[in-house]
């Protein structure tokens, strides 16, 4: 069958074509169109910005997806929204679409929680069909960060998450004070191995804090993290210290502890629940840092546990995570359901907080 799917939960336009067939699914095409130059002025992202760029976006976006996936809208069998959580005016874009399409051309809409799609990026890899449950996800993105243990597909069981910032709004409130620009993960990682090629010894011995790592729980809290950055911050200014000349050093200091964090409190949960996966999910799991840590970390202690990571290509927002999740869901519904899904397109919600 052929998915169309959209996602526009904050500042990605992305539509994408999937084929897929009994367990595989293949890419036809792939389109995100992004706005972060648009964003970076504010130092993050504007909703209503963000909703006026969509709206600008969408349907060029579409007929490139279709373009490139060689498809007409007809001979689609399946659309797919991402209908929450993310900022209002940004989802209704990617929804008002879906429900359009879907109405227009009488197809089953699914809408799909943004979540789930991170974690379903897993799945599109062919390889990935290799996935075992029960997993455990660790999603760490710009807006999440949970421990999420799952029984079989689409059983969500939240172990753990951040009382405060999300991993990714960390990197990139530490960007901000380290005057990096937006957004901060990837420059905050690339400064961060400038440092650990130098191997410099430097004469700041400065080291940050790992909030809750000996909690009783498998929360998490990164808003102390980043306030220790920028009290260090503070502190070396008034000593007259250059902070551009310590860029790499504090990157490098930020990123070591709140990649400590997430894998420390990773391990005590695979201590506690037994899993034949791990999976990692969402924005930050593009940080190879984090990637590398976990593996060694997770094969040292549990070697009968297989770990996976998202794709390059697919770590970041974009729609065909989306519909993998799609073709999952899709997959595990009998006929009669899958009969009302062509009545979504009047009924479908848009929800900001839409849980898992
Ligand atoms: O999943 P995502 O694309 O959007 C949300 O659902 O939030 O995640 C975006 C977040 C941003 O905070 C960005 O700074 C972070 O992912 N990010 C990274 C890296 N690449 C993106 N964080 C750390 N290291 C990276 N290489
Ligand atoms: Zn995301």
């Amino acid at each position: 069958m052929y998915i169309l799917s959209i996602e526009t939960s904050c500042d990605e336009t992305a539509i994408s074509i999937v084929e897929t067939k009994n367990k595989t699914i293949k890419v036809l095409s792939n389109i995100i169109s992004s706005q972060i130059k648009l964003h970076a002025q504010w130092g993050g992202v504007v909703p209503n910005l963000a909703a006026r760029e969509h709206l600008k976006n969408i349907l060029p976006v579409l007929k490139k997806a279709l373009k490139k996936a060689k498809k007409n809208l007809p001979e689609i069998d399946l659309i797919s929204v991402t209908h929450g959580p993310g900022l209002i005016p940004a989802l209704l874009i990617g929804t008002s679409t879906a429900k359009t399409l879907a109405y227009y051309w009488q197809k089953p809409l699914l809408g799909i929680h943004h979540i789930e799609g991170h974690i379903y990026a897993n799945f599109l890899d062919t390889k990935n069909c290799e996935i075992k449950f029960p997993l455990l996800a660790l999603v760490v993105s710009g807006g999440h960060t949970q421990l999420i243990l799952m029984s079989d597909h689409f059983q969500y069981q939240i172990i753990g998450e951040t009382q405060d910032d999300a991993v990714g709004e960390a990197f990139d409130k530490v960007a901000r004070i380290l005057n990096l620009g937006y957004p901060g993960g990837p420059i905050i990682s690339q400064k961060a191995q400038e440092f650990s090629k130098r191997k410099e010894l430097s004469q700041h011995s400065i080291e940050f804090p790992r909030p809750m790592l000996h909690s009783n729980n498998f929360n998490f809290s990164f808003s102390g993290l980043k306030t220790a950055v920028l009290y260090q911050v503070k502190k070396l200014e008034k000593e007259n210290v250059s902070i551009s000349s310590l860029q790499p050093l504090l990157a490098y200091k930020f990123q070591e502890a709140a990649v400590d964090v997430l894998v420390q409190k990773t391990l005590k949960a695979l201590r506690k629940y037994s899993v034949k996966s791990f999976l990692l999910a969402g924005g930050v799991s593009a940080n190879k840092y984090l990637r590398k840590n976990l593996k060694e970390k997770i094969s040292q202690e549990f070697p009968s546990i297989r770990i996976f990571f998202p794709s390059l290509q697919y770590t970041g927002d974009n729609a065909s995570m989306i519909a993998s999740a799609a073709f999952y869901r899709w997959k595990s519904l009998p006929t009669s359901k899958r009969k009302t899904l062509f009545q979504n397109w009047k009924k479908l919600k848009t929800e900001a907080n839409l849980k898992l």
